[in-house]
């Protein structure tokens, strides 16, 4: 499905008041919806029921058609559709000029109607027409084909972009989904809650972006990178239950699903567990998905980091297709086969009727990008008719074997299947990796499936410099329970209390439970060879409250941008936000990242050092 097709899909409620019909067609809106002191009508409103009312819209010219002298047609349009207007004579109106026609509901004549418009079985007749604003021609047409626009100028002129309906029906999207999540989160007794946007510098995490003081040059505040912080001094402060649609500014590299700004759905509420998380937050996103898409989506699944790294090799599966990882260690303990029966791990992926779609160069190719990924090689096996495998280790399996892997991956003739024989890690992201390029459902299609992925490793790895375990999260997220008996032994083996939400294939959002026990912190920050001196030095300002009463406490934050463009069908997260940075992190409409005048770094104690690229 395309994105328009996705957003065809896009339920109404978010354009004032309006739903689907059965058919999917938008339902006109309320007069308290519609009406101004300058319009009794929105342009996607008039219906047959209308049929001999005079009602007055304002809209942009979408498109005029002369017919001879005396007859003109005018497609104008505002957020909610369009309508034809036929105008007796001549006006002298241009694409985009700004209009005020007051006209007759008539139904079109026998033939003409048009099925794609929701107001195509009337038109205005008998039209005035006011021209309330004049306007040049765009620089590029405000529809669908500007989709194929270059994004520089299509953002150069977001203004104009915006007009668009693809554009129009995202805002709208994005607002009804952060409204269904206040709404969802109200009732269970949460309160919304600004946290400041000038803070001191942290040094962990993504790059910061700073501001200078001009009270105290010299100084900087750091923008957040999220309100990790003041949330958990929320609860230390006795709030209870905090949420807030947060703006985030992270200074790192942007792509398809990374803005400098964006906002985020934070959550934190005291004295839970883990379940009362991910219930609140459940309970958020299902609502913002019903609310943009009209439909309930599927119950959201648990499942643990292990287990989603062995059956779909990534920490983000996406649950829309199949093609799990299959365990094939065992199979192969014993084999003659060398390369299986040495290796900690095999396992495997079954493309169904992939045999026909992967000739000898496509084979070369996933061979290549699996030694890419880090594996030693790959194996593939076409399967032929009763089971055959064709495959240029065949000749080292036994028929045992040969017949163990295909009852293990369920492959039938025609199937192709791919193996890997590496550690385990390496085995399962390689294929992971493989399984999403073969298999993963273009955006907008295979509906909305969530996933908690839940018991994160508490360590990622050792530092090869100072041979210290590598926190996965941040250092204050909390040991699994059972597992805190091992943090001085066997620390990578400990779990943690750090759970993420998956959408689709796309890392949502992410939590945690938090340390709140000053003596458990100390531990940690000792493993990760943080003196208390050090510590105090770094986050001193977020350790202190906590000798003052902390509860236990956990929380979580949904990236909104990333969830909007998956519940719209866009790929890129731009296009639901009204004013984005380019992929190189530049504004084209306002110009920014701008110079700054000598004087205000004056004033700031700033000397630019090196000048700007163009200078
Ligand atoms: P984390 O850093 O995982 O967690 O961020 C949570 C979610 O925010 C979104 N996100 C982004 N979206 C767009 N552009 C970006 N540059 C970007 N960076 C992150 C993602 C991500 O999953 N304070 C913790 C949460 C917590 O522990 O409560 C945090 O910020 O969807």
């Amino acid at each position: 499905m395309t994105a328009a097709q996705a957003a065809e899909r896009t339920s109404v409620t978010a354009l004032g008041g309006a739903r689907d019909d059965a058919a999917g067609r938008r339902q006109p809106g309320t007069p308290e919806v519609r009406g101004t002191a300058m319009r009794t009508h929105r342009c996607g409103d008039p219906r047959l029921a209308d049929v001999g009312q005079r009602v007055t819209v304002c809209g942009w010219v979408a498109h005029r058609r002369q017919h001879g002298q005396s007859l003109q047609f005018l497609d104008l349009r505002d957020y909610s559709g369009v309508v034809q207007c036929v105008v007796d004579g001549s006006v002298d109106v241009r694409p985009e000029y700004v209009l005020r026609v007051t006209g007759t509901v008539t139904e079109r004549p026998e033939g003409t109607a048009n099925p794609n418009l929701d107001t195509g079985e009337v038109e205005l007749r008998d039209c005035v027409v006011e021209v309330l604003s004049v306007a040049k021609p765009p620089p590029f047409p405000l529809d669908e084909r500007a989709d194929n626009v270059d994004e520089p100028t299509r953002l150069a002129y977001r203004y104009l972009d915006l007009r668009r309906e693809r554009m129009q029906r995202n805002l709208r999207a994005r607002s009804a989904a952060l409204a269904a999540m206040r709404q969802a989160l109200a009732p269970l007794g949460f309160i919304e809650v600004e946290t400041p946007l000038l803070m001191p510098s942290t040094p962990e995490g993504a790059r910061e972006f700073i501001v200078p003081s001009r009270q105290f040059p010299g100084s900087f505040y750091a923008l957040p990178q999220s309100p990790q912080l003041f949330k958990q001094l929320l609860m230390v402060g006795g709030v209870d239950r905090y949420f807030q649609f947060a703006r985030c500014l992270r200074d790192e590299d942007l792509r398809a699903d990374r803005q400098y700004e964006f906002t985020q759905l934070d959550v934190e509420m005291s004295f839970v567990d883990q379940q009362d998380v991910l219930d609140v937050v459940t309970a958020a996103v299902l609502a913002a998905t019903e609310a943009v898409t009209g439909r309930p989506a599927p119950p959201v699944e648990t499942i643990t980091w292990r287990d989603a790294m062995d059956r779909y090799g990534v920490d983000k599966p996406d649950l829309r297709f199949g093609m799990e990882l299959v365990e094939l260690t065992a199979l192969f303990a014993n084999s003659g086969f060398k390369a299986f029966a040495g290796a900690p791990t095999v396992k495997g992926i079954r493309v169904p009727g992939g045999s026909a779609t992967h000739n000898r160069k496509a084979l070369d190719n996933l061979t290549d990008t699996a030694k890419k990924l880090g594996a030693r090689g790959l194996v593939w096996m076409r399967v032929e008719a009763g089971g055959a495998l064709v495959s240029p280790v065949e000749k080292f399996l036994s028929e045992q074997e040969k017949a163990g892997i295909v009852a293990a991956t369920g492959a039938t003739q025609g199937d192709l299947l791919l193996l890997v024989a590496d550690e385990w890690m390496t085995a399962c992201e390689v294929l992971g990796q493989l399984r999403n390029q073969l298999g993963r459902p273009a955006a907008g299609e295979g509906g909305f499936r969530y996933v908690w992925v839940v018991d994160f490793p508490l360590f990622v790895g050792v530092d090869k410099e100072t041979g210290r375990p590598k926190p996965g999260h941040h250092p204050f997220t909390r040991p699994h329970p059972d597992d805190v008996n091992l943090l001085e032994s066997d620390p990578l083996a400990v779990r943690s209390r750090a759970y993420d939400l998956v959408l689709n294939g796309w890392e949502l959002g992410s939590g945690s439970i938090r340390i709140h026990e000053s003596d458990l912190q100390q531990r940690i920050f000792s493993l990760l060879g943080i003196t208390p001196e050090e510590a105090n030095a770094r986050f001193g300002f977020f350790l202190t409250p906590f000798g003052y009463g902390a509860p236990p406490h956990g929380g979580f934050a949904v990236g909104i941008d990333r969830l909007v463009a998956i519940l719209t069908g866009e790929e890129n997260i731009r296009e639901v936000i009204a004013f984005p940075k380019t992929q190189s992190g530049l504004d084209p409409m306002t110009g920014a990242p701008t110079r700054v005048d000598e004087r205000q770094l004056r004033e700031l104690g700033i000397r630019a050092v090196a000048p700007p690229p163009s200078a």
